[in-house]
């Protein structure tokens, strides 16, 4: 092999200005060059660019364009706080011929300013994958969604006069309608005690956490969250500059001992729990531990942010009251919504909390989101009043309970001898281990081929690096046909691995 570039490129690099080339596009071209002749090896740190615009005598945007470009390729990624580095990964494919692109056209990839990137939100996700079968990690079954229903109540709304007002800038908090109908529907079914005046209305839990977050965690106050955790809300914490603290999960949810220690050796601020079916591991929190938790709160003065995410889904027995409904002293901020019962689509959640807090919530949504979808709201509302939300939640219930019940059936009997799980009592998703010596990464690889696409970032939950071998795996989106594919093709898939347990 030739010899490696030594930086800085200077020499290295020739750019023909005469070029009708664009430059950042040149400089692509032999960066490409020298790391496909492996004259740059993975893992090599790039001059900054600041640095190689200065040695290359050319504009700093330039350079930025060209990290951008190589990034979206995949040739190299940025490591925030250390720099840019050649991809560990390099693109098995070979990338698309950059094509000849005048500068009017590079102006729509690539902005002629600087703005702030988090690179640490960039997901692969599993959008982009093609496979017929795809796993999610416990999503709701859209094809099940009342859309007729809404439909028909939507365009009667639309219809009369009198709803014309829905058309116009409204209220922040919500449709007036959709919040008295929560006040009800909240307080009958989940033992809350609240009034509209504890009630925003959101576009989902997600903006639910975010909220919470910004008002909670300035200054690099701390939250307490589970290892593991659900990664969005991870991320929603670190991005209002909360630090996290975490503490242990077993089958009785968070460990409330040691959220009590941290609490008497530092400030805390809010601790966040997904009480009902913690995320990822399915486990519900005990009876104890939400007593001792809000005992907690309210001694230390801290906020319980409860995302109540899937409360509907409970299949064993009646569903257990969240934490909200036992908060005697202001320490709860309910979060939930209808995306899980309804449609991941249909944008409607729920923020509940002190009123002093939902109007500060309400300033802030204001400068992010003016406003819901008050005609959507409205329908919501309606279909509350009418009971069609209860009817068709019980009628998924008995679907995915059957769903969960067959595809655990053929988990354990089937597969049994490589993964270890426990029939979850609620939800929409199992944790699957794998046993030793198996790995995801060399099933979802071998998924794959056989058409079956996972995650690629099962390990997203794990965000203080615990190591574990576990993967939420969705069963509520499957219909039987498609569950009995799933188990069949990975029975093919562990047969093909073919390694024998030793545990
Ligand atoms: C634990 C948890 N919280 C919140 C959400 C966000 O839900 P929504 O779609 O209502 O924003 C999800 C979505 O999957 C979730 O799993």
């Amino acid at each position: 092999m030739s010899s490696p570039v030594v930086f800085p490129f200077k020499s290295n690099i020739l750019l023909d200005r005469k070029s009708s080339r664009h430059l950042y596009l040149q400089l692509c071209d032999q960066i490409i060059g020298y790391i496909k002749s492996g004259k740059i090896a993975p893992s090599t740190k790039l001059p900054g660019s600041r640095k190689l615009s200065e040695d290359l005598s050319i504009h700093r945007k330039t350079v930025i364009a060209t990290y951008d470009e190589l990034m979206s390729q995949g040739w190299i990624e940025s490591i925030p706080a250390r720099g840019t580095f050649v991809s560990k990964d390099l693109p098995i494919i070979s990338p698309k011929k950059l094509k000849e692109t005048s500068t009017i056209d590079s102006l729509k990839n690539t902005s002629g300013f600087e703005f702030r990137k988090r690179h640490h939100l960039v997901r692969k996700g599993i959008e982009t994958i093609q496979a017929s079968l795809k796993i999610d990690d416990g999503v709701p079954d859209h094809r099940l969604a009342p859309i007729e229903d809404i439909a028909k109540i939507y365009r009667n709304i639309t219809k009369k006069t009198y709803h014309q007002h829905l058309l116009n800038y409204g209220d922040t908090y919500g449709n007036i309608e959709l919040r008295r109908a929560l006040v009800i529907y909240l307080n009958q079914t989940r033992g809350l005690k609240i009034t509209e005046d504890n009630v925003l209305i959101t576009r989902g839990s997600q903006m639910g956490i975010y909220l919470a977050s910004q008002l909670l965690l300035n200054d690099r106050k701390t939250i307490i969250a589970g290892n593991t955790n659900y990664m969005t809300a991870d991320n929603t914490f670190t991005e209002a500059g909360g630090i996290i603290k975490r503490v242990s999960v077993d089958e009785y949810g968070m460990n409330t001992q040691e959220i009590e220690s941290i609490c008497k050796q530092q400030p805390i601020h809010a601790v966040y729990v997904t009480s009902h079916h913690h995320h990822p591991t399915t486990v519900t929190l005990s009876a104890e531990r939400r007593m001792h938790l809000l005992d907690i709160a309210h001694k230390y003065n801290l906020a319980i942010v409860e995302d109540d995410y899937d409360y509907d889904f409970h299949y064993n027995n009646a569903p257990i009251l969240p934490l909200a409904s036992n908060d005697h002293h202001g320490n709860v901020v309910y979060i939930g919504g209808f995306t899980k019962i309804i449609a991941p689509a249909l944008r409607i959640g729920y923020f509940i909390a002190p009123k002093d807090m939902i109007d500060e919530a309400a300033r802030l949504r204001r400068i992010l989101d003016r406003q819901g979808d008050t005609l959507l709201e409205q329908t919501l509302a309606r279909m509350i009043h009418n009971g069609d939300v209860q009817r068709h939640s019980n009628k998924v219930r008995r679907i995915y309970k059957a769903r969960r019940d067959l595809f655990c059936t053929l988990l354990r009997e089937k597969l049994g001898d490589f993964f270890d799980f426990k029939t979850p009592k609620g939800g929409m998703a199992v944790w699957v281990q794998l046993k030793k010596p198996y790995h995801w990464d060399i099933v979802i690889a071998e998924a794959l081929k056989q058409d079956i696409a996972f995650n690629p970032e099962w390990r997203r939950y794990d965000n203080d690096n615990s190591g574990h071998n576990g993967i939420r795996i969705g069963f509520a989106a499957l219909n039987e046909k498609e569950i009995i594919a799933f188990i069949d093709k990975m029975i093919l898939v562990m047969k093909i691995i073919k390694v024998k347990p030793t545990e």
